[in-house]
């Protein structure tokens, strides 16, 4: 293990439990930057605020610029601010911050060098996004990205001279060491910003909301000019803010897959990143040890009911911890991180059979167990090898919210890959598909081989630790059989298992199936169905277990459609390969189709569909068009299939239960979910801590909730 910086772990971006503790260690205790006087310019009226689901008003009192009062909004009550001699208000947000001189040591020197009383406030605006807070200040605190994401940007600030300074509690951001009074750059802990440059300033607050996958973004803009100055200045701001928007939702999305756990931040050009990461494990950690502490000291020592304390946990005004000596522990899969397994007393209960049959197809609980024990672990048929022609030929695609990449190698093998970038989870490829033989990211510009070894890592040649072998993409065990099916396994663990090929191979002999086969063309397809009706037999929603000619009512009607309306393509043979792909062969014409099911959601799902030839046929656009329809035909069969599926009960048990339930029991031994897809070995030390304490919490919290599943949970 080398000893480079790590990110936060992933589950720190994902998890309501650990943003109420990070609220409380982490933003109750801090100070905020509400702007320069500038922004209170009309007496009498109020300026609000919300940080950390704390309301606040801002009003400016009387015609001294300097008379300005900020309250709690809940309790009307005047609370604790401060304004700069230069004009900047900080206000807290409760009475557990420290002073302002205690907080920002040797801010005032930095901040008392510009005037902001001279920026009139021109606009403000304020969205949400679909990232975590932090998704967005690790994106604020290095400059790395800018020649990649803000070329705008970087022609007027390059990074190769772009430096951090970090302070108490403050981060300045420095474009050229040699003009160190070119503009103002300053990150205030945890989630305020302060931009000026030219005439102009902006100021941004990233404001958690109380689901840590969305966030407020709230930007001030300022400006010594009006109209076209000004304009020029906001569209260059925002295009570069729009920027950040794009790449913070992709990495947050990634982020909450379940693959990426963590990333590696650049010694010299990721400090920004690194401190504040720093800041918030600190005080997270040490909120967490007082709580344990001070729950340990008025625990009684028997009858505790650890329901009623958990439940105080999902509250967040609640201030109560668990303490880990309520659990016994088991050993995770990463052996030095012993992680919370059993309760004492357990209250946790494996789902029974039957609730999970209650949401069988439309549980989203039920969906996220598939996902981990059905798609993590199971073969499945995903392309063709003649999909690819040249080294470099790719395709990228979502295979039940996993994003997947899989490419020609030069040596003319087809791998896949986690399509999710080893350096802070952005995608690697957005196309659908393409050709080349290095593809890089277009957060940092890190770039990976066709066998997806990491070939470049910007500002990190040299670095002492770094090893470029070691950050390769996340390999997808793949296989290639002799009919040219490319398979894929996410179960990123050491197991011999082969895919069961009998069928499929007996189906593509007798059609002329095989790797010298010719693309002809794709789409895709979106069906508002749950993508196990595909594999429903009946009423009693009876899925098939493996390669098989189906015998499926559902199967059976679209198969009749394709048979009964032969277009120029003739009569079609039909296979299913479970869980999810389709084939079609239609041998008068010479070609066949795959059809495959990606799951998108518990009610929806995109069909990925490609055109095959077993000689070098042209397909008529005709042929096209026809087989475009029947597909959609399909696609409608499938949803009206659905609609008569998704209230009922299956009466009979499913083939996939057995694998669902054994999932969910290692689940319940480890404690924690399970995304076999995820390599857990070779944690750093501090990732190991911050994600125990995570897993702690969302563990207290469900129990406290009593099961968040809904129909069909398990209770942790
Ligand atoms: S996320 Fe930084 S290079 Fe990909």
């Amino acid at each position: 293990m080398d000893s480079l910086t790590r990110t936060l772990p992933a589950s720190w971006y994902c998890s309501s439990p650990l943003y109420q503790l990070e609220r409380r260690a982490v933003f109750m205790k801090a100070w905020y930057l509400l702007g320069p006087v500038t922004r209170f310019s009309v007496v009498g009226e109020k300026v609000g605020y919300e940080i950390a689901q704390v309301s606040l008003s801002v009003l400016r009192v009387s015609k001294d610029p300097r008379d300005i009062k900020v309250f709690n909004e809940s309790t009307h009550q005047e609370i604790t601010s401060y304004l700069t001699e230069t004009g900047l208000l900080f206000s807290t947000i409760s009475e557990e911050a420290p002073s302002f001189d205690e907080f920002y040591a040797d801010l005032k020197p930095l901040i008392n060098t510009v005037d902001f009383t001279k920026r009139p406030h021109r606009r403000s605006i304020k969205y949400e996004g679909r990232f975590n807070w932090k998704t967005m200040v690790d994106g604020y605190q290095e400059c790395l990205h800018c020649q990649y994401t803000h070329p705008s940007f970087s022609v007027f600030y390059p990074p190769t001279f772009y430096s951090v300074f970090n302070h108490k509690n403050f981060s300045q951001h420095i474009a050229d060491p040699k003009k160190p009074d070119d503009g103002l750059f300053l990150y205030f802990f945890p989630n305020c910003t302060l931009n000026v440059y030219g005439g102009g300033m902006s100021s941004f607050r990233v404001c958690p909301t109380e689901k840590p996958g969305i966030t407020r973004m709230e930007f001030d803009y300022y400006h010594m000019e009006t109209g076209e100055k000004f304009e020029e200045y906001f569209k260059f701001v925002r295009q570069v803010a729009m920027e950040d928007f794009e790449l913070c939702e992709k990495a947050q999305e990634n982020l909450e897959r379940g693959i990426y756990a963590e990333g590696i931040l650049n010694p010299d050009k990721e400090t920004g990143v690194a401190f504040y990461q720093q800041r918030v494990l600190d005080l997270v950690c040490e909120q967490h040890d007082a709580e344990t502490s001070r729950h340990d000291s008025h625990s009684p020592e028997s009858g505790n009911d650890r329901n009623i304390v958990a439940s105080q946990l999902v509250d967040p005004a609640s201030s109560l911890f668990l303490s880990a000596k309520d659990f016994t522990y088991a050993m995770a899969p990463f052996a030095e991180t012993p992680i919370l397994s059993f309760y004492r007393h357990s209250p946790i209960e494996v789902s029974k059979e039957a609730d999970l049959l209650d949401g069988w197809w439309t549980s989203d609980y039920l969906y996220s167990l598939e996902r981990r024990a059905i798609f993590s672990k199971t073969w499945i048929c995903i392309t063709h090898r003649s999909r690819f022609t040249k080294p470099g030929d790719y395709i990228s695609l979502e295979l039940a919210g996993f994003p997947i990449l899989i490419i020609l190698g030069k040596d003319h093998v087809v791998r896949a890959f986690h399509n999710v970038c080893r350096h802070r989870a952005y995608t690697v490829t957005k196309k659908p598909h393409g050709s080349s033989l290095v593809l890089g990211c277009r957060y940092h510009g890190w770039s990976y081989d066709t066998k997806g070894s990491l070939v470049k890592a910007p500002q990190f040649d040299g670095i002492e630790g770094f090893n470029k072998s070691e950050n390769g993409l996340f390999k997808i065990k793949t296989c290639t059989d002799r009919a040219g099916f490319v398979h894929i396994n996410l179960d990123a663990g050491d197991y011999t298992h082969v895919p069961e090929l009998e069928d499929l191979l007996g189906f593509a002999n007798d059609h002329g199936i095989g790797p010298k086969n010719s693309w002809l063309l794709g789409w895709e397809s979106v069906g508002a169905f749950n993508w196990k009706t595909v594999g429903a037999s009946d009423r009693t929603g009876i899925g098939t277990e493996g390669p098989s000619a189906m015998g499926a009512s559902i199967m059976e009607h679209i198969i009749f459609m394709f048979r009964r309306a032969p277009i120029n393509l003739g009569s079609s043979k039909t296979l299913y390969l479970a869980p999810s792909t389709m084939l079609f062969a239609f041998p008068k014409a010479n070609i066949w189709v795959s059809c495959t099911i990606l799951p998108v959601s518990a009610t929806q799902c995109t069909l990925k569909c490609d055109v095959f030839t077993m000689k070098t046929a042209i397909i008529e656009d005709a042929d096209v068009e026809a087989l475009k329809i029947f597909i959609t035909t399909h696609i409608h069969a499938l949803e009206q299939h659905f609609d008569e599926l998704k209230d009922v009960r299956p009466t009979d048990e499913p083939s996939l239960l057995p694998y669902l339930k054994a999932h969910l029991k290692l689940e319940r031994l480890a404690g924690r979910e399970i995304f076999p897809g995820r390599k857990e070995e070779g944690r750093s030390e501090s990732f190991c801590k911050a994600e125990k304490i995570c897993k702690e919490l969302d563990q207290l919290a469900a129990a406290g909730a009593g099961v968040t599943s809904g129909a069909g949970g398990l209770e942790w």
